[in-house]
């Protein structure tokens, strides 16, 4: 397979932080997509049920991750090395976050709820126990992260004033603005929480660029009530680019993995459909 044809480079710039990557070819996902040679939804649950009524769970399981592995390295020339992503481009990591959080992209992907056109040719065909089955194969995966990528212009008083104002949002939010912080859902050390609140330290800054820009415009959609598109639309440019550089600029603590549930406060700040479930 010739990786580069699937080389994008981001289309979102500190200045425009409402464009986004532009399509990847459909063409290529359906090659991918062939190639990742997905057994017939019905052929796994069978093997479940095989295994389980054969009482050799166990090393039926084992084969059954051995061969999960070896199709999503379907994934690795977009996410990474076993879905780990760089610190730069645009590419999210998918490895480790949180089981929950990975399902609800995938089925919104699938459904049209995000856009993304070469994860939807990828995932088109999958039915929501195949779409579990990846997500927990990913959430499992337990990497080490890449470092950021050193900020251009970063002693500069005017950079510096706009990283303060993005560690500012991300602690501790704008009440005046009603924008709460990012750490009250993201998490305390920002890696997430269970069971479907991802972690937004270790994602590259065009990418979570991209991410915004799509909810202001509408174009991503969580369930409803979508926290995150009240959130992005409070935001103005200016937090935009702020909030992003913060958040890409830090590295990777000790401990990436989600918080526990009990980790978060509840209730949350403002109300989402997805996240807690
Ligand atoms: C052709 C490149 C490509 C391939 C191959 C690919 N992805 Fe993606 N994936 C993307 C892009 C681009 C995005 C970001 C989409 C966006 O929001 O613009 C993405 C996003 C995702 C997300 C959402 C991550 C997040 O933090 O919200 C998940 C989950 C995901 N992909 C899973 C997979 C899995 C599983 C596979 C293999 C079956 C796969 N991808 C293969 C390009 C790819
Ligand atoms: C009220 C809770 C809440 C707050 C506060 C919040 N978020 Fe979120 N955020 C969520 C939820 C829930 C999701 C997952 C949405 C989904 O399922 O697609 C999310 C997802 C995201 C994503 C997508 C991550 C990815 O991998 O694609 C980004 C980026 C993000 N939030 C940024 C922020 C920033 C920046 C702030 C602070 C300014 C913030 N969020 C504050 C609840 C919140």
């Amino acid at each position: 397979m010739d990786s580069h044809r699937f080389t994008v480079r981001a289309a979102c710039s500190v200045r425009s932080p409402g464009r986004r990557l532009p399509s990847l070819a459909r063409a290529g996902a359906a090659v991918l997509a062939t190639l990742l040679a997905l057994p017939a939804p019905q052929a796994v649950a069978a093997d479940a049920g095989r295994a389980a009524a054969a009482g050799h769970a166990t090393a039926t399981s084992r084969a059954a991750d051995d061969g999960m592995t070896r199709r999503m390295q379907a994934c690795t020339p977009c996410h990474g090395k076993e879905g780990r992503a760089t610190a730069s481009g645009y590419f999210p990591r998918i490895a480790g976050k949180p089981a929950g959080y990975l399902f609800n992209q995938l089925v919104a992907f699938r459904d049209g709820q995000r856009p993304g056109a070469a994860m939807a040719g990828l995932v088109a065909l999958m039915d929501d126990a195949y779409l579990r089955d990846i997500a927990a194969h990913f959430a499992a995966l337990d990497l080490p992260y890449a470092s950021p990528e050193p900020l251009s212009a970063a002693g500069t008083p005017a950079v510096r004033a706009l990283l303060a104002r993005g560690e500012a949002l991300a602690r501790h939010g704008d009440a005046a603005r009603g924008v709460p912080a990012c750490a009250a859902c993201h998490g305390e050390r920002l890696t997430g929480a269970l069971p479907a609140l991802p972690g937004l330290i270790g994602l590259p800054r065009d990418y979570l660029l991209g991410q915004l820009g799509a909810w202001r415009q509408g174009e991503r959609r969580a369930a409803a009530p979508d926290c995150m598109a009240t959130i992005a639309r409070r935001l103005d440019d200016n937090d935009v680019a702020a909030v992003t550089s913060w958040l890409a600029a830090q590295p990777p603590g000790a401990d990436m993995k989600p918080a526990p549930v009990e980790g978060v406060a509840l209730p949350l700040p403002l109300a989402c459909g997805s996240g807690l479930r």
